[in-house]
C-alpha cells in the first residue's frame, strides 16, 4: 500500500517573504539534461508510488521520474519547470508546475539534488512557485507526496500549506 497526501495553500493569504538569496527563474530548453540529471539522482531508489508495487520493476519506476521531468521541461506535462541556479551553475533543484484550471495551480515534480540539500533550496522554489500561481490569479496551489516524505512535508507547512486530502493505492494484484 501507499499514501499520497495532498497539500493546498490558499493564495488569498499573504505570501512567504522572499529572502533566499537563492536565485529562482523558469527552465529554459538547454536545462532539460540538468533537470533530469537531478530527477535521476533525487528519485532514485524513492519510496514512492511506483516503488511500492513489489511488481513493477525499480529500474523502471526510477525511469519513469527521468521521462515525466524531460516531458515536463517540453512543455508536454507541465506549464511551467522553475528551476535553481545562479548564471553559469549547475542547477540544484527544479519543481514542476501545472495549470488545473483558472483558480488551481499543482505542483507536480519537486527535487534538490543531493549534495545541494539542507541549504534551503527547496524553501526557495516553493516560495517562487508560490508567486508563479499568484501572478497567474489562482486562488490556491496543491501539492502532493507521499506520507512517509517528511522532509517535504516540513518545507511545505513553513510556506503556510495545510493537508487536504489522501489517497491509498493498494498494490494487489489478482491473478
Ligand atoms: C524533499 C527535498 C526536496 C528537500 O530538500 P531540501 O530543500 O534540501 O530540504 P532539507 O534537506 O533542508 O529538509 C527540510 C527539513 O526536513 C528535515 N528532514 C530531512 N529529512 C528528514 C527526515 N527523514 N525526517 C525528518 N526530517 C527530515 C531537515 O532536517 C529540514 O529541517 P530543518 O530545516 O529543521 O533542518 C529533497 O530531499 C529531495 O529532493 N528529495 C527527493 C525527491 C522528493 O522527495 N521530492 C518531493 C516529493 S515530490
Amino acid at each position: 500500500m501507499d499514501t499520497l497526501i495532498y497539500y493546498r495553500r490558499d493564495l488569498r493569504r499573504a505570501l512567504p517573504r522572499k529572502i533566499s538569496p537563492i536565485p529562482i527563474r523558469a527552465a529554459r530548453p538547454e536545462d532539460e539534461e540538468e533537470v533530469r540529471r537531478i530527477a535521476a539522482e533525487a528519485f532514485r531508489g524513492y519510496g514512492g508510488h511506483y516503488h511500492a508495487d513489489p511488481r513493477l520493476d525499480p529500474m523502471k519506476a526510477d525511469e519513469t521520474y527521468r521521462d515525466w521531468a524531460v516531458r515536463s521541461c517540453r512543455g508536454e506535462l507541465a506549464d511551467e519547470v522553475l528551476v535553481a541556479a545562479g548564471e553559469g551553475e549547475r542547477l540544484s533543484g527544479f519543481i514542476t508546475l501545472r495549470l488545473n484550471g483558472p483558480e488551481e495551480v499543482e505542483g507536480r515534480l519537486f527535487a534538490v539534488s543531493p549534495e545541494a540539500r539542507g541549504r534551503g533550496v527547496s524553501r526557495a522554489l516553493i516560495v517562487e512557485a508560490l508567486r508563479w500561481c499568484w501572478q497567474r490569479g489562482a486562488r490556491h496551489m496543491l501539492i502532493s507526496t507521499q506520507i512517509t516524505n517528511i522532509a517535504v512535508q516540513k518545507v511545505w507547512i513553513r510556506a503556510g500549506f495545510e493537508p487536504s486530502h489522501a489517497y491509498y493505492t493498494f498494490h494487489i494484484w489478482f491473478d
